[in-house]
């Protein structure tokens, strides 16, 4: 074993390397570690579970087949906690937390002496945090995801977290559904161990970590409970042990090119808006960014191939029987950088020569008979977007999509909640809800973004309607809806200075979004426009003052590679392109 490898790596500063080693060993002894043992190449085991996380339920059986495979390849197994984040269990938003986990993650990896890290995650956030802390701490890691939840059944209907949770939800507040029957879906929706059963943001960044290559060839989409994941987790022990003698690190997989597949891929499947966020995330700690308009030319290109929820049919069980990730890159194999590497050392072209024996084509479609010739996401732009906004409109009402109403405006969380279902509330299904002060700045950046129908258009059927904001949407949402409208308000965006009654007008043909008030009016309310005072201790006072806007994943502005400061200033805003 060399010099800093093993028990040697990362030794505690006490001036004296060799009585480093030695107190370090003798107290590694006191956990029945043998001699023999000490002297092993050590693979860390970046371990999640948590009573507040039923996402995880299953990550102490993985982090022993973890171990199995790690000893097996004459490695020593060493586990370790970091945070652990489930999206429903945190106030205000589990997205605050999605930068402490990430810096919980990377200096544990470069702290303690580890010479590959198997990181286990699987809820929302965990998974970008984890990929954040990896990229950053850079030595040979695999990320071994938890898995997606097997779906429940009611009264003869499959259900799954959490798009049918919002179906039924919205069927519930518009009278069809009776409490009794709420109450038996509540108990119905999340059935088994696992993340969310659709194509929301936990499954769409498993599957991105299997096109950066990060996580094994065709890990992303086994299901929770098949013992395939627990092979599966086998499998990353091991190949993390022979990653030390012969290494791959994050930085040689996270590359512009991986970074584009993974958007292609993102398109392809049609996967969740929080995505583009946390890629940019990941991305930009190696200093690579997405731009808007590089983003809208691989979604105009690349057809959506997968039928699962929120905008189709299936579940991620069926994906994963379909053919899983490696079906979805043979479809789209001829918009691919077929040169980049996974975790393996082979090439995608490598991955992708032998063809799949079958592929079930109610859920994975063929690239001549798409479920949509265009991408599920686009950004936006215009005079009330100027840093860019997302929208997803595969979810989307075709008959919005190209829509000018009048402003109803909320101006933040708790006046959303206390008005929306005012019965004096003055809205009708021709308006659009704005939502403000619900950026990363001024909330953490919430999935409020799926602003509910008001109740009394709802009761009259309305079941979609134009909605803006600048929060997130989970990723087993739905509607017409542009989110992550930077910059935020709180920082002075123009959103900042939206008022009942203006004109708004959505353009998807256009890829605009825009508030049609003159540029002289816009000014001058941007001029009067004052900061809110922002929180003052602790771990929310670091949020407020170093997160990043959207297009820049809302990362610390400290921690990306260039550590840029983040946008504060209204007089920045650019309002080119305002009528
Ligand atoms: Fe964990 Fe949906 S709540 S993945």
């Amino acid at each position: 074993m060399s010099d800093n490898k093993g028990m040697r790596k990362n030794l505690t500063n006490y001036g004296d390397r060799d009585f480093s080693e030695f107190l370090r060993k003798s107290f590694a002894r006191s956990m029945g570690y043998s001699t023999e043992s000490l002297q092993k190449p050590i693979v860390g085991i970046a371990s999640t579970p948590s009573g507040f996380n039923n996402c995880h339920r299953t990550v102490p059986d993985l982090v022993d087949a973890v171990s199995r495979g790690v000893l097996a390849a004459g490695g020593l197994p060493l586990p370790f906690p970091t945070t652990s984040l489930c999206e429903p269990f945190l106030s205000p938003t589990s997205m605050m937390f999605r930068n402490l986990m990430a810096m919980d993650t990377e200096e544990m990896v470069r702290a303690q002496p580890m010479d590959a890290v198997v990181l286990v995650g699987g809820c929302d956030k965990t998974v970008p945090a984890q990929l954040m802390g990896a990229v950053s701490a850079d030595i040979p890691a695999l990320q071994l995801v938890t898995g997606a939840m097997s779906t429940g059944r009611h009264r003869g209907e499959r259900l799954g977290a959490c798009t049918d949770c919002r179906r039924y939800w919205g069927r519930y507040r518009a009278d069809e559904v009776e409490k009794e029957e709420i109450d038996q879906v509540e108990g119905r929706l999340a059935a088994t161990a696992g993340t969310c059963a659709v194509m929301g943001t936990a499954s769409t960044m498993a599957i991105i970590s299997e096109v950066l290559g990060i996580a094994l060839p065709g890990s992303a989409s086994i299901p929770a409970v098949l013992a395939d994941r627990l092979v599966c987790a086998e499998m990353s022990g091991k190949r993390a042990v022979e990653l030390i003698a012969n290494p791959i690190r994050p930085s040689e997989l996270v590359t512009r090119k991986s970074v584009e597949n993974a958007l292609r891929v993102l398109m392809a499947v049609s996967g969740s808006t929080n995505a583009v966020v946390h890629l940019a995330a990941i991305a930009g700690r190696l200093g690579i960014s997405i731009s808007s308009e590089r983003l809208n030319a691989i979604s105009d290109e690349t057809p959506v191939l997968v039928n699962l929820k929120p905008v189709g049919e299936g579940y991620m069980e069926d994906f994963h029987a379909a053919g899983g990730v490696g079906a979805v890159l043979r479809e789209i194999r001829g918009l691919l950088h077929l040169d980049t590497i996974d975790v393996l050392g082979q090439t995608l072209e490598e991955r992708l020569q032998e063809p799949l024996e079958w592929v079930d084509r109610n859920y994975i479609l063929s690239f001549d008979k798409p479920v949509s010739r265009v991408g599920g996401l686009i950004a936006l732009s215009g005079n009330l977007a100027p840093d860019g906004a997302i929208f997803k409109r595969a979810a989307a009402t075709p008959s919005l999509f190209e829509f000018e109403g009048r402003a109803v405006v909320f101006e933040g969380l708790e006046d959303l909640a206390n008005r929306i279902d005012d019965p004096e509330l003055d809205v009708e299904s021709t308006d659009v809800l704005v939502l403000k002060n619900a950026g990363p700045v001024a909330a953490g950046m919430p999935e409020a973004g799926y602003l509910p129908i008001p109740q009394k258009l709802a009761r009259r059927g309305v079941k979609d309607m134009v909605r803006i904001s600048d929060a997130r949407m989970s990723g087993t949402a739905f509607g017409t809806i542009a989110l992550h409208i930077s910059p935020e308000a709180a920082v002075g965006g123009p959103l900042s200075i939206v008022q009942n009654g203006d004109r708004i007008r959505l353009s998807v043909k256009d890829k605009k979004l825009e508030l049609l008030v003159p540029d002289a009016e816009i000014n001058k309310r941007l001029t009067n426009w004052q900061p809110k005072m922002m929180p003052q201790r602790g771990y929310q006072a670091l949020f407020h003052k170093s997160v990043n806007q959207a297009p820049k994943g809302c990362d610390f502005d400290f921690l990306t590679e260039n550590g840029e400061a983040s946008f504060r200033s209204p007089s920045n805003v650019d309002l080119e392109g305002a009528e």
